[in-house]
């Protein structure tokens, strides 16, 4: 969704800001904007469109700029929401005497009754936004010169405000100072060395610094190159830690591949070796996750995990839910986020709800995890992004430590959510009803993930050649039963996404009850049919959509002969159990769907109408 950066230092600030802004490119946009303290005035430039353009339009002021002199700007990238993306409608928003600039991200709903009364004091809009009528209000209450003059202008504004923000403000009449706020969109404020940068995503924010102070909610902060002054709206001083952020700043950049979409794919093997490592004990076939602060008596007394998530996280989830009933015999369901919060679901005592989220910042699972909380569910959460709303709201779960995921389709997060949730199931697992050597067979299980990954990204050219057989396809069906009931999801989701095909999961089982009717022989099927128990039956389900003309596709097992026999085109996988073969089947997957949306020439790391994350409803 929309992406805020803010500068204040003494390197060239454009620059900055607009290096930023291409760090946040991948949570999607159709605009940007940048504003900085001038001498005498603020400099505004915002467009439809980029961030090249952007600073194809900068290329004076980023020349002019010389370092060495302190100053302040802020920076943004819309995604629309009031209002179309124009530039009029492109953040930074100055106010009306342009002295104040602010960027926005979130909803303030109660803009309309506040832009009337603003309006009715002689303000003037330039803008159809909400986030306009913010920077207006800030701006009226620092006509009145409040003793802590931006910061106590900016309080007072957000005390009249219903919705969620995430702001970042300047003034000309503070030079060398930034004002945040959060609640609900998150800011972190990068600590550096007689320099700050604030953003909406540590992504933006490593580039110049690793230290990061993480805001809560109703935070409000003063930003100087030496000094963070934060306070909460009341303008009582709050402390906040600063943390170390592990991203290595290359890691957000695509380190020689064409698309981020391919590096992560690639990244995996290495991404799930970071997941697993310290977590697995092999010798006593458990796996250690401190994170969920879960002694063995809280183990047993268990009697239901619920999972909660969107998209590739939901279908994460249902891996989750298959290998926790399977190694626990415990009671388990996963749930999309936004209907459970709406549907006001039962929790009871035993329940255990995880979250599972790779930005931590989805605004339906936050939301979804609350309603839990409240209803006295214990409640972790599975997140990527160290710090985010999610993780610290749980206050307990279990970082999956796959680094930065730039491309909006999510690859790496689904296969270190899936060896995250091997690991919780195994937990459980070895409480209940698995011995000793189960334990330890599912531990060498999980530790030969990042091997069999490495195995299918060395098919690359192969599924790449699959693909091209395909490439001009118009609709398809991926299908599979049990464990790769998710992944026939998750395939079909990942080829939707890049390539614009339309593409459709289904239980193998499905097939007949309905979707059949579409199969002729230009509507290909994606049958998967590793060696996992059901298999026989999808391959019977295959004869059915061979008999209807329908070209067919198979994942199969190395060496399996028989799957292999009965489809048009093989993607063949390494051998593995049942519950590991939804990691190395979605891979080659994801690699599938790269192809084909290459082939067709997508835009493949920022498709179109799609966020990165999902932070307003
Ligand atoms: O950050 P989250 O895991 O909470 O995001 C959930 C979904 O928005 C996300 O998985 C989305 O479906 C991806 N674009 C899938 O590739």
């Amino acid at each position: 969704m929309c992406g805020i950066v803010g500068y204040v230092g003494p390197r060239n600030v454009p620059e900055v800001l607009l290096n930023g802004l291409k760090r946040l490119e991948y949570r999607g946009y159709d605009s940007a904007g940048i504003a900085t303290l001038g001498k005498k005035s603020i400099f505004l430039r915002k467009q439809e469109g980029k961030v090249d353009g952007l600073r194809e339009s900068l290329k004076d002021l980023l020349t002019s700029h010389r370092d060495g002199k302190s100053s302040a700007g802020i920076a943004h990238t819309r995604w629309a929401t009031h209002g179309p993306p124009t530039a009029a409608n492109a953040h930074p928003h100055v106010d009306g005497s342009e002295r104040l600039a602010l960027v926005h991200n979130g909803i303030i709903e109660n803009y309309r009754p506040i832009r009337e009364h603003l309006e009715s004091k002689g303000h003037t809009f330039r803008s159809d936004t909400d986030s306009e009528v913010l920077g207006a209000l800030i701006a009226d209450y620092l006509t009145e010169k409040p003793k802590g003059g931006l910061l106590d202008a900016v309080s007072l504004a957000l005390q009249k405000v219903h919705g969620t923000y995430g702001i970042a403000v300047i003034s000309q009449d503070e030079p060398g100072c930034l004002v945040v706020a959060r609640r609900g969109s998150p800011i972190v404020i990068g600590v550096g060395i007689d320099e700050a940068i604030v953003a909406s995503d540590p992504a933006a924010v490593v580039s110049v610094t690793q230290q990061v102070i993480f805001l809560d909610d109703n935070d409000v902060a003063k930003v100087t190159p030496t000094k963070v002054d934060i306070r909460n709206l009341e303008n009582r001083p709050v402390r906040r830690s600063a943390h170390e952020v592990d991203w290595d700043p290359e890691a957000a950049t695509k380190g020689g591949y064409e698309h981020f979409m391919l590096k992560e794919i690639f990244e995996q093997p290495e991404a799930v070796r970071n997941t697993i490592r310290g977590r697995l004990d092999p010798e006593s076939g458990n796996a250690l996750l401190s994170g969920l602060g879960l002694e063995p008596r809280d183990l047993v007394e268990i009697s239901r995990i619920l999972m909660l998530g969107c998209g590739t996280s939901l279908n994460a989830g249902m891996v989750g839910e298959f290998a926790v009933e399977e190694f626990a015999h415990l009671f388990s369901e996963v749930e999309q986020s936004a209907e459970f919060r709406y549907r006001n679901p039962i929790i009871q005592r035993g329940d255990l709800v995880l979250a599972i989220s790779q930005s931590g910042e989805t605004i339906d699972t936050l939301a979804a995890l609350r309603e839990a909380e409240q209803k006295g569910a214990l409640v972790a959460a599975l997140v990527n992004v160290v710090g985010s709303t999610i993780a610290r709201e749980a206050g307990r779960g279990i970082y999956l430590h796959a680094g930065p995921e730039i491309s909006v389709a999510s690859t790496k997060a689904f296969t270190c959510q899936v060896a995250t949730l091997l690991m919780v199931a195994l937990k459980f697992g070895r409480s209940r009803r698995l011995n000793l050597v189960q334990g330890q067979r599912i531990c060498r299980g999980i530790e030969s993930i990042p091997d069999l990954i490495e195995q299918v990204l060395a098919k690359n050219d192969e599924i790449a050649k699959v693909a091209e057989a395909y490439a001009e396809m118009s609709h398809c069906f991926y299908i599979g039963r049990g464990y790769l009931f998710p992944v026939a999801m998750e395939g079909a989701l990942k080829l939707k996404e890049i390539s614009y095909l339309h593409a459709e999961g289904y239980h193998a089982s499905e097939l007949k009850h309905g979707p059949i009717a579409l199969l002729q022989k230009d509507f290909p099927v994606i049958a998967l049919l590793n060696d996992v128990p059901g298999k026989e039956k999808t391959i019977g389900n295959v004869h059915e959509c061979r008999a209807r003309h329908a070209p067919v596709i198979g994942v199969v097992t190395e060496g399996d002969a028989e799957a292999a026999g009965c489809i048009h085109h093989a993607i063949s996988v390494p051998v593995c159990d049942p519950y590991i073969a939804p990691i190395p089947t979605t891979v080659a997957l994801q690699l599938f769907a790269y192809h084909v949306a290459r082939l067709r020439g997508c835009e493949i790391d920022q498709p179109r109408n799609l966020a990165k994350s999902v932070t307003v409803e």
